[in-house]
């Protein structure tokens, strides 16, 4: 299988209203909306990122992958448990395929959806630091305004049974791990595992799919990128002034390194603002690192791995 990308999420909620409301303040632009359908997207050129479906109960829906080639949803097929070839209602068409992973979570492979022409996107920032100066004469005045997402980029799931996960995200999917956290005594058997796409040469995420061991099967979060560290903390002023609920953040990331910033959706789901990852390829070697609060961040505001696990299930 040969997996190009994360391309979108699918969530159920009460009030669409509502949800997008939400997902404007954290930086999604509508491409779509039906009476029990809405389709957002970043300033890229994947068409949507983020599926809204109406239901009496909110819930996750799926995570879609976008493959290389056609043939590949005609190789998906076979797996056991795969549906049919169908066809996607959302903006820009296309086909997918639906599996199951070992948790009972839908997977899609999508392949030809139509991609569009990207949103303009504020540059990055030139940024001076002490030792390095770049920006000269030049003054820097980011608008106060949402944190502008290009694009989603990971999904994090809790699994109860995280060696089958593992298994069946590398062997089906085709990823790769790019860091395991573990006991020191027993490496064969972790806590925690950050995998990648395999892009060959290509410079990609450390991590499109990151696996939790968790009592319950539940997604953790799904995360957007943003251009720069002070879209990070504009989004979050932004999110803050509009009245929605932090869950933690800014903080830095240890294994990807990503600066991070998590919120509530209106249906208690976390997201995440991200920007400034580490990037690997196919040959980047596999890292083990002990479990403890240290392996979850850098700096930040205060947090154990326990409360971060479970501030997912609370209020679902
Ligand atoms: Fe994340």
């Amino acid at each position: 299988m040969n997996i190009r990308d994360i391309n979108h999420v699918v969530y159920r909620h009460r009030d669409l209203d509502e949800v997008e409301r939400f997902m404007t303040d954290f930086g999604l632009v509508r491409a779509s909306r039906t009476e029990h359908q809405l389709y957002m997207r970043g300033a890229g050129p994947v068409p949507y990122a983020y599926v809204a479906e109406q239901a009496e109960s909110p819930e996750f829906v799926a995570v879609a992958f976008a493959v290389e080639r056609a043939e590949d949803l005609s190789l998906a097929r076979t797996l056991p448990g795969a549906s049919a070839v169908e066809s996607l209602q959302g903006p820009g068409g296309g086909h997918a395929v639906t599996l199951h992973d070992p948790a009972g979570r839908r997977v899609q492979l999508v392949h030809g959806i139509e991609p569009v022409a990207s949103l303009p996107m504020r540059p990055a920032l030139n940024l001076n630091s002490a030792t390095l100066k770049r920006r000269f004469g030049e003054v820097q005045r980011p608008p106060r305004a949402p944190a502008q997402v290009l694009r989603l980029g990971h999904i994090a799931l809790g699994v109860s049974n995280l060696r089958a996960c593992l298994d069946w995200y590398t062997q089906t999917l085709g990823l790769l791990p790019s860091d395991f956290v573990v006991d020191e005594s027993d490496k064969s058997d972790p806590h925690a595992a950050f995998l990648r796409l395999n892009r060959g040469d290509e410079w990609t995420d450390h991590h499109t799919v990151a696996l939790f061991q968790s009592a319950a099967d539940h997604v953790h979060h799904a995360s957007f990128e943003v251009q720069d560290f002070d879209a990070q903390l504009h989004g979050n002023a932004w999110l803050s002034s509009q009245g929605w609920s932090p869950v933690w953040g800014v903080g830095r990331h240890v294994l990807g390194s990503q600066i991070f910033d998590y919120w509530r959706d209106p249906s208690g789901n976390v997201v995440e603002h991200f920007t400034d990852g580490d990037l690997y390829q196919r040959d980047s070697p596999l890292g083990y690192t002990p479990a403890s609060d240290d392996s979850l961040y850098q700096w930040g505001p205060s947090m154990t791995v326990e409360h971060f696990l479970g501030s997912a299930l609370t209020t679902r």
